[in-house]
Parts: C-alpha cells; structure tokens; sequence
C-alpha cells in the first residue's frame, strides 16, 4: 500500500466531509480539506488536515483555491478528488425562486465539474473522483425537486465522466446514501414559513416533522466508510455504491418498479397526510 496519498475533500466543516477527513488522517491518507471560512474554528477536524477556503457556488473561488492546492502538491500528485460539499434547497417546484434552483446546481453540479476540471492536471493513472450522490438521485420525491434534480445530473455527469476517464485508467465513484444524521437535515428545518401562502401549505407545514423524523431513522454517518474506503482501496471497485438500511429496495423501486405505481404510494402518503386537492 502507497503511504502518503494526497487526498482533496470538498466541505469538511461538518458531516459526511468532517467524518471521512478525519479517519482518512489516521490511515495512508494526506488530506487537504475545503471550507467556506477558513477563520472559523473548527474544533472537531483533526489538525492534520490541510484547510484550504473554497466556496463551491463561485468560479472565482475554485480558481484561488487552487492555486493553493496546487502550491501544496508542488510536483505530487493528487490520489483522489472527493466532490462532497452540498446543499438541499427544499420547496415545491412550481413556486420555487429560480435563483435558489440555480444555486442548488451551482454548489451541486457546476461547482463539482469545475473542481474536477481544475483537479485533472493533478491526476495520474490509478487516481479517482468519488462523487457524493444520493439516493435522491435515484428515485425522486416530491418537494426535494431541486436536490433530486441537482442529484440526478451528477450521476449522469459521473457516468460521462468514468467513460471518458477510463481511457486514462481514472475511476469515478458515486456514493449514494440514503438519510445519514448530519447537519444538512435542521438546516432545512422552517421550510413550512417560506410557503405560508402556497398551494401546497397543508403538506409543507407539516415538513419540520417529516424531516425530524427521517434524522431520527437516519443512519449515524459512519456508515458511509466502508464505501469510501472500497472506492478510495480496490483495484477495481464498483461504479457506486448505495448506503442505505435497505439498499436491495432502493435498487428495485429505481430500477425495476413502474413510475406509475410509486407515484400512487406517493399520492396516498400524501393524501393520508389530510392533504386536499383543490381545484385551481
Ligand atoms: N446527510 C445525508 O442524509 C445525505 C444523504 C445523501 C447525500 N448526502 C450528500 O452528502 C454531502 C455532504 O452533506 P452532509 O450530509 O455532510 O451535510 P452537511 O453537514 O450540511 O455538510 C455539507 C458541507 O458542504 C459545505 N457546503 C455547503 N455549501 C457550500 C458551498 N457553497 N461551498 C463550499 N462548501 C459548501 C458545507 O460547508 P458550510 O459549513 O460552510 O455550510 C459543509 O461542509 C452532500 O453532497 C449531500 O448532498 C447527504
């Protein structure tokens, strides 16, 4: 085993990013780690990791970033690129603010392919991109729209990508987890207020609890290891990886269950949840 690979997470300050950062230090892992603030303390990240500020959602930002990055590498290269940071901007679809769509794509999607773009110079042959999908970019729900979408582009911009790169022997990974108990679950948490007025209000109030609910049931975020750790280790590992209590079901209701028939469990969930069609 190579010691000392250099590894590039996006968005260490908590969750999924903090987690793998830090148990990535204790094995043969140099890890540089991104943050929006480098000037906030972040107490709970192993200081052995390489803190660099990067916000995903502006151009300009990535660019200075790595510069840095590439300073820190001087003629090393980079084993791995893990694309993690990332939003979820709830709301129905129809009333959404265009500008929070587009800022979903640009922390999800846009700012990803322009991190792998600049990260590409630093790759040799064996290195690999590992994509933190989701489950929701394998079977959608309603009012998460924005996120599915987000999510869906970036398991086809893998897919591209992990067939143009095989050619140069790069792998691309997706991880995709179901809930896991990290941050990104309360910072949605109020959504209700935003759609006071709308159409869909009856269903959205109810939102904080749904959302309680699904951390409570989430797995605890080290669940996410032994992927990473067989896409980051294996010669030969699998184009993704799917985290969740039920993964075989996840892969049915994906791939094999008519669209029709999980749109009527949906609408009876929704329905069993006292919401009314109205007319409009
Ligand atoms: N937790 C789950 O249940 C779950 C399930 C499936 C997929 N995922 C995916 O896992 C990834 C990590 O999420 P998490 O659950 O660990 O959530 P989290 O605790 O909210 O962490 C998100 C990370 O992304 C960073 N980030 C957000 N906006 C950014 C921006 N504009 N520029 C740079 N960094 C930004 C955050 O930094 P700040 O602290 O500066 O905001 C934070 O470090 C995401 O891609 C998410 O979609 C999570």
């Amino acid at each position: 085993m190579k010691f000392n690979k250099w590894v590039l997470i996006t968005g260490v300050s908590s969750g999924i990013g903090l987690y793998i950062a830090n148990e990535m230090v204790k094995g043969p892992y140099r890890v540089i780690g991104s943050v929006r603030d480098r000037n906030i303390q972040y107490k709970t990240l192993d200081p052995r990791v390489v803190l660099i500020e990067m916000d995903q959602s502006s151009e300009t930002s990535i660019s200075n970033a790595f510069q840095v990055i590439n300073q820190i590498l001087g003629n090393e290269k980079l084993f791995a690129l893990i694309n993690n940071a990332g939003i979820a901007v709830p709301g129905p679809l129809v009333e959404l603010p265009i500008e929070q769509f587009k800022e979903q794509f640009n922390v999800n999607l846009f700012g990803v392919l322009r991190c792998t773009q600049l990260a590409f110079p630093l790759f040799e042959t064996g290195s690999r991109i590992i994509n933190i999908s989701s489950v929701s970019g394998l079977i959608t729900s309603p009012f998460t729209g924005a996120y599915s979408s987000s999510k869906f582009a970036l398991e086809a911009l893998s897919d591209a990508l992990r067939r143009e790169l095989m050619l140069l022997g790069i792998k691309v990974i997706l991880i995709e987890p179901g809930p896991l108990k990290t941050k990104i679950w309360q910072k949605n948490l109020g959504v209700g207020e935003n759609y006071k007025n709308s159409v869909f209000s009856d269903v959205l109030a109810r939102a904080d609890a749904i959302i309680e609910e699904t951390e409570r049931n989430a797995l605890p975020v080290e669940a996410i290891w032994p992927s990473i750790n067989k896409a980051l280790e294996l010669k030969n590992p699998s184009n993704r990886y799917i985290v969740h209590k039920r993964a075989w079901m996840i892969k049915i209701l994906a791939h094999f269950f008519p669209s029709k028939y999980l749109d009527q469990m949906i609408f009876k969930n929704l329905r069993s949840q006292n919401h009314k069609i109205r007319p409009i």
